[in-house]
């Protein structure tokens, strides 16, 4: 088969396009077809060696894919040959085929096309999972959401509406600002062109952000941390900025409020049921048309490192995806 392979961690035009074999389905595995693969900003990091995964040479990126089951392992005894379905595979999607645990397979209806299933996964799945387990957000809540026309962000835009919140969306242009609106966002805040601190009191009419959905790092959090309200809870989800803040809890206790983790790929490990059931309800979701996967453009699979310098260098509104 054909898979971008990582021999080194370097920049990603180091990245090559081989040919590797084929995986097999070991005990409890499945190999799926893929058809489409969603790039993912942490995609990136792995590869250059900044991630907290570092994974043993030679290795394949790519987390989520769509595809097709093309040979079952031994005991996976609820999927079959010519399914169609969504995987998360943690590593090994940018390629032809990937084999895959049969806890982290999912089949997906007809009506979803391959590169908007694929790319339902992580970006969505970690923000549903952040505002439901880890926020516990309520209706009428205030959701600050930073990087908002990120994979991840935009997806926490849309899911934070599903689940009745306020939205309040924190980008660097006009443009993905109003594609943060299209998405249902009520606020839109540019924080290139105004003091972030200050524009968030004025959102939120003195009060302080309910929930605040943190994808950026740095300065970004430092001001996030400082427009807290009352039993608020500030989503730590990561640092595309490139930088990791350091945090005075000081303020945590004088506001009153909580600094939630999430690590969405660890949940999934820790929680695999209710993971299952998340999943659920985002393609029932899906369905309705709560939430959509926006994807910016799909490119040929050997045209990975331009997506992902797309991602890396923030051009992106809503995701990237490839296409063996
Ligand atoms: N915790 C988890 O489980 C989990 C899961 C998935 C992703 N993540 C993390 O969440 C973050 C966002 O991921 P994503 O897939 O949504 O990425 P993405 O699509 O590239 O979006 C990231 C956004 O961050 C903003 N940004 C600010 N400074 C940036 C810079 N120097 N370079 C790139 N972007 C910058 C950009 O928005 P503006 O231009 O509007 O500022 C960009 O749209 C990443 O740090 C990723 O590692 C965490």
């Amino acid at each position: 088969m054909k898979a971008i392979v990582c021999r080194e961690f370097a920049s990603v035009d180091k990245l090559a396009y081989e040919e590797l074999p084929d995986p097999v389905a070991k005990k409890g595995e499945v190999v799926v077809d893929v058809k489409a693969c969603g790039v993912n900003f942490p995609d990136g990091l792995l590869v250059q060696g900044l991630y907290q995964m570092k994974p043993d040479f030679p290795f394949i990126p790519g987390s989520e894919v769509a595809g097709v089951i093309s040979e079952i392992g031994e005991g996976v005894p609820h999927l079959k040959v010519g399914s169609r379905v969504i995987a998360l595979c943690m590593l090994g999607g940018y390629a032809e085929k990937v084999a895959v645990p049969m806890s982290h397979v999912m089949p997906i209806p007809d009506q979803i096309p391959d590169d908007e299933a694929a790319a339902l996964v992580t970006a969505h799945a970690t923000a549903h999972h952040a505002l439901k387990q880890r926020a516990n957000i309520q209706p009428g809540e205030t959701l600050v959401v930073t990087g908002a026309a990120g994979g991840t962000g935009l997806a926490a835009v849309q899911i934070g509406k599903a689940m009745g919140a306020k939205v309040i969306a924190v980008c660097s242009t006009q443009e993905k600002l109003d594609v943060a609106k299209q998405n249902g966002a009520d606020i839109l805040i540019n924080y290139t062109e105004n003091d972030l601190k200050t524009a968030l009191k004025e959102a939120t009419g003195g009060k302080g952000a309910d929930v605040v959905y943190e994808c950026v790092g740095g300065d970004t959090f430092h001001a996030c941390s400082r427009s807290m309200g009352w039993n608020g809870r500030l989503l730590v989800i990561g640092f595309a900025g490139g930088t990791i803040p350091e945090f005075p809890v000081n303020l945590a206790l004088v506001k009153g409020y909580s600094v939630v983790g999430v690590f969405w790929g660890s949940f999934t490990q820790h929680q695999p049921q209710e993971f299952q059931q998340n999943m659920k309800e985002l393609i029932e979701w899906y369905l309705k048309g709560q939430v959509k996967v926006i994807v910016d453009q799909t490119l040929p699979l050997k045209q990975a490192k331009d997506a992902l310098n797309k991602v890396m260098g923030r051009e992106v509104k809503g995701k990237m995806a490839l296409q063996p």
